[in-house]
């Protein structure tokens, strides 16, 4: 299985992944279950908006089992490389939305401080919008923000590359707890 992630490296590398947004839409029946518009479940991500290469790149991952989602394994079994590339084009062009977040302006400040220190920014691009296989961070939900985060600090999770790991290492739950609540408030 690990020998498939070149395949899967280099596709979501490939400079445009040619996903249909039509045929998209179509198999996103089965996922807004969950993944629904404005992200209204705990602990479940907002997919509107995301990166397009971000997108395609975790969905190669997750249906190969190198991202253990147990309660996804089911919905991804049998879609081909096409099918998750039109999945990440119809959620790429889906306006960014999660729900409303009563801002703490202590925790932000500090979340804010602490994103400068660490460089979050610097791979997360300026707003946090992300750039291909670097995710957006802003119209997420902060509950799994700051669960990612403990995943990676953690090794419970990591990407194409270690690039997350290093920046979470030693990072502490109370910091993690600011970063994600000033990334979960930004405008
Ligand atoms: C039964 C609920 C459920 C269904 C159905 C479901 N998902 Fe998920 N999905 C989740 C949860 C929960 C997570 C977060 C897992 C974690 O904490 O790592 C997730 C994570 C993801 C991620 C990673 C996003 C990120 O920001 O890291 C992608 C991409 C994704 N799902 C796409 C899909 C697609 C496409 C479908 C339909 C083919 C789908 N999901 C169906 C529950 C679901
Ligand atoms: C060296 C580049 C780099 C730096 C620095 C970096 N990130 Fe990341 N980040 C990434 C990449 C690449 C991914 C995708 C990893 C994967 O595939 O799981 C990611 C993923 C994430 C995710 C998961 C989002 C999702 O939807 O699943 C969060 C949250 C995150 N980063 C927050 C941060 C924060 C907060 C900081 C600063 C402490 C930071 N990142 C610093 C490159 C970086």
């Amino acid at each position: 299985m690990v020998a498939l992630l070149p395949i899967a490296t280099a596709a979501a590398q490939s400079k445009d992944p040619q996903g249909d947004i039509t045929r998209g839409k179509a198999l996103a029946a089965s996922c807004v279950a969950c993944h629904a518009p404005g992200a209204p479940l705990p602990l479940t991500p907002s997919l509107d908006g995301q990166q397009e290469a971000f997108l395609l790149l975790q969905l190669i991952l997750l249906r190969e089992g190198l991202r253990d989602v147990p309660v996804m394994a089911g919905t991804l079994k049998g879609l081909k490389d096409q099918d998750l590339a039109d999945l990440a084009a119809y959620f790429n062009a889906q306006p960014p939305r999660a729900p409303a977040v009563k801002r703490d302006e202590e925790r932000r400040a500090r979340g804010a401080a602490l994103s400068r220190k660490l460089g979050c920014g610097s791979c997360h691009m300026s707003g946090y919008v992300g750039q291909r296989q670097v995710p957006r961070l802003t119209d997420q939900r902060e509950d799994y923000l700051a669960a990612s985060l403990k995943a990676y600090r953690d090794d419970k999770r990591s990407g194409i590359d270690t690039s997350m790991n290093a920046a979470m290492y030693k990072v502490s739950d109370a910091d993690i707890d600011a970063l994600a609540h000033y990334l979960a408030t930004q405008p």
